[in-house]
């Protein structure tokens, strides 16, 4: 449950043009990522040549935590580390610490490959202030996950860090399946059965239209309700109630009691009605929409040596004009749109 916000000076409730609030803030620290997920990070763009942000480009940790405590003060609540793939950023215990201390903020969160997460830095992610985690796992088998990763990781390594994550109480462990028709739609039950009973709770995503590059048809989206129905068919599900108004994910819960799964229907069933999240991309911009074209530089007002009521500002005035409402108005017209890339701002 998110709390009402105090009201701000000269601005009593800071909400975009479709009264939307600021509650999210997805931060991503890096454009880089060790997988090449062909729905996201497909080889034929994201090869060789294939140019990524240096380090000058990057936020610095400092300029990071500044953007987030103005946007606590502006009204975010919650605040997700992204990528790319956020634990191949050094030292990322260490920013987790740093926004830990921002006044305001009761959720901090991270999605992960989870290729990278061992049991140390799982621990470390913890004690400096990480209170919960979302792996994503697309299959159980080789075959089909090594072709969704692309980049020769197996199931057994994800799994032990979904462990790992869980020993070391980042709980609850979220498991985000991309689901696409033609390659892992046979995986729907078996992963629910596997995650039935763990504890850790496994979200379907509809597979989405980001960026430009991984050839999005709908005919490879399979739609929420048909979830639904398998999941029904083999087990019995009912719907739960959401945690809090504008979570993404859809929950149902197992009618034995053997936890929950949520779905996260993006394309069959739009949520930008409730939608209250702000991304920020490695290098600074900050977008509106998943599906946004162009980003805000912030970057250049960070280190043009902007103070924070003049930071505070252009966050509040980006905020009130905001219209987005990408997943509502999709169609044919609005495919061919250059839109920003998922591995740039984090999903
Ligand atoms: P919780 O904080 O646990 O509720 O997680 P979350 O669902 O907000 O975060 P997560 O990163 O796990 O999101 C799962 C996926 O949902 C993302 O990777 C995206 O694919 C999709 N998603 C999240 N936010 C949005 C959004 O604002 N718009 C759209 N279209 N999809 C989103
Ligand atoms: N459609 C849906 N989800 C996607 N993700 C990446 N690309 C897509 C896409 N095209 C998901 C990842 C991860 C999160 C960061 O975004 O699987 O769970
Ligand atoms: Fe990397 Fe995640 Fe994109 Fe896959 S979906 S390529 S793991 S950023
Ligand atoms: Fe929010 Fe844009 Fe996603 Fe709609 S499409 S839910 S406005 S990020």
């Amino acid at each position: 449950m998110l709390n009402p916000q105090p009201p701000l000076p000269n601005n009593p409730e800071l909400v975009d043009t479709l009264r939307r609030p600021l509650r999210d803030l997805r931060i991503s620290v890096t454009d880089r990522c060790n997988f090449r997920c062909p729905y996201c990070m497909p080889k034929h763009i994201f090869g060789p040549d294939h140019v990524f942000m240096e380090r000058p480009q990057l936020l610095t940790f400092e300029e990071i935590e500044r953007v987030a405590r103005v946007a606590a003060g502006l009204g975010v609540t919650k605040l997700r580390l992204t990528g790319g793939e956020p634990l191949l950023r050094r030292q990322i215990d260490k920013l987790v610490g740093m926004l830990a201390c921002v006044p305001g903020i009761q959720d901090l969160t991270l999605t992960t490959n989870g290729a990278a997460l061992t049991p140390e830095l799982a621990h470390a992610l913890k004690a400096a202030g990480l209170k919960r985690i979302t792996i994503s796992l697309d299959a159980l088998d080789d075959a089909t996950f090594g072709a969704m990763n692309d980049a020769g990781f197996t199931v057994a390594r994800v799994l032990q860090a979904i462990e790992a994550a869980a020993t070391a109480g980042l709980l609850p462990v979220k498991v985000n399946m991309v689901v696409q028709r033609s390659v892992n739609a046979h995986s729907i039950v078996p992963m629910a059965r596997h995650f039935r009973g763990s504890g850790h709770i496994l979200r379907y995503i509809e597979y989405m239209d980001v960026g430009t590059t991984n050839g999005w048809k709908l005919a490879e989206v399979v739609p929420a309700a048909e979830i639904v129905r398998l999941l029904d068919a083999e087990f019995g599900v009912e719907p739960a109630v959401r945690n809090y108004t504008g979570e993404v994910a859809e929950r149902w819960r197992y009618r034995d009691g053997s936890g929950e799964v949520g779905i996260i229907s993006s394309v069959t069933q739009p949520f930008c009605g409730a939608c209250t999240r702000a991304r920020i991309s490695a290098d600074g911009r900050l977008y509106t929409c998943l599906f946004a074209a162009e980003g805000h530089d912030l970057r250049s007002l960070l280190r043009d040596s902007a103070d924070d009521a003049r930071l505070r500002r252009e966050l509040a005035q980006i905020w009130a004009r905001r219209t987005d409402r990408y997943s509502e108005i999709r169609s044919r017209e609005t495919i061919p749109l250059h839109k920003v890339e998922m591995s740039f701002i984090g999903g």
